[in-house]
């Protein structure tokens, strides 16, 4: 692998419907730059999906979605491998031994967990409070090293860390690596469109908070014209934007989309009001996303090559675990004839 970098990428998208922009810049746009520099295995985690109850016409849609757009964005399923997580067993085998190596006051500290299962956390699925333990074992079944991710996920990661280290230990074996996060650009956490505060997010009642990969032109446009701001112009320095945490949010996606730095996006437009900045992030935002959606919808109109694209990516994503989950059990002590 001449000019590859050592190591092996892996990630995920959970297919939960309404793929947004903070999934696009924050994820999914990463994985597509590091493909020329790494091995690269991008999964479609309906098993994650499913922690929270889904129609199931709704886990096979929202997974070709997520598939289509890792195709749309641009990773190259020759080189890399595609494929939905329930197709590979040995996700759920090592999840399984993982849960017998996590410790609860770990899975406690969660605070995915925490806002997810909200105050009636009684309700809430095993599933949803063991998931770090299934993202830890996803990554570790092909002995991942690097996890490109948002800011959102690093506490889970740091736990795959602590999981990898505590299985190491006991068994007194160098088994799994300590993976890296990846949490690379300029939109690691890309806020929702009318709350400064939390983050764009797929399951927000408000669809005019996250602008959807699926959102055509003339959508995009009026979500950013509908977008929170304050009544000030934008600032020329960077300080400036301090307590204003919407328009640094919008000041901050024009910079992932132009991929260029606060100095440049404030010499442009500071002195002036989101009369002139909010067009302006509106044609930008459109020319980015046009083309990945339009090859987005043609990958959706035919459903049966993305099925048989995932099949094959997980034919090539089992050859990887296989051995890696057998090697496990062997160290645990399980018997194979
Ligand atoms: P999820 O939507 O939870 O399946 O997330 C898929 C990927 O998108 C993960 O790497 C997340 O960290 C990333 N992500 C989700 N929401 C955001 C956001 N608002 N800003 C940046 N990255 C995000
Ligand atoms: N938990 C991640 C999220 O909610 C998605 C995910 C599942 C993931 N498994 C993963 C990310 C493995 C990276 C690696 O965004």
């Amino acid at each position: 692998m001449i000019g590859k970098k050592e190591g092996r990428i892996f990630s995920g998208v959970q297919p939960t419907g309404n793929l947004h922009l903070g999934n696009y810049l924050g994820a999914i746009r990463n994985f597509v730059r590091l493909q020329s520099q790494y091995e690269c295995i991008y999964c479609v985690v309906e098993l994650h999906a499913i922690t929270q109850w889904q129609p199931p016409t709704e886990v096979s849609s929202n997974t070709r979605e997520v598939a289509a757009a890792y195709l749309a964005a641009g990773i190259e399923v020759k080189q890399h491998i595609i494929f939905n997580q329930s197709q590979v067993t040995a996700h759920a085998e090592l999840a399984w031994i993982f849960n017998c190596v996590a410790r609860l006051g770990w899975l406690d500290r969660m605070t995915q967990f925490k806002e997810k299962a909200g105050k009636d956390k009684e309700r809430a699925s095993a599933g949803l409070y063991a998931y770090p333990t299934l993202m830890a074992a996803e990554i570790l079944v092909y002995k991942g090293t690097h996890v490109p991710v948002g800011e959102d996920q690093k506490q889970h990661l740091e736990l795959a860390r602590d999981i990898a280290a505590k299985f190491n230990h006991d068994y007194k074996r160098d088994v799994f690596p300590l993976v890296e996060p990846l949490i690379l650009g300029a939109a690691t956490r890309v806020m929702s469109l009318k709350d400064g505060s939390s983050k764009m997010s797929k399951s927000d009642s408000a669809d005019l908070s996250r602008i959807n990969m699926t959102d055509d032109v003339d959508t995009i446009a009026r979500k950013i014209k509908k977008a929170k701001t304050d009544s000030d112009v934008l600032p020329s320095e960077p300080g400036g934007l301090k307590g204003r945490p919407e328009a640094a949010n919008l000041v901050g996606i024009y910079m992932a989309l132009a991929e260029t730095d606060i100095n440049s996006v404030l010499g442009q437009f500071g002195g002036q009001g989101f009369g002139v900045f909010k067009p302006a992030l509106a044609e930008l935002a459109i020319e980015t996303l046009a083309p990945i959606q339009t090859e987005f919808r043609r990958l959706m109109n035919d459903p049966g090559s993305l099925d048989s694209l995932l099949g094959s990516g997980a034919d090539r994503a089992r050859a990887l675990a296989d051995p890696i989950i057998a090697e496990v059990k062997e160290i645990v002590g399980f018997i194979r004839p």
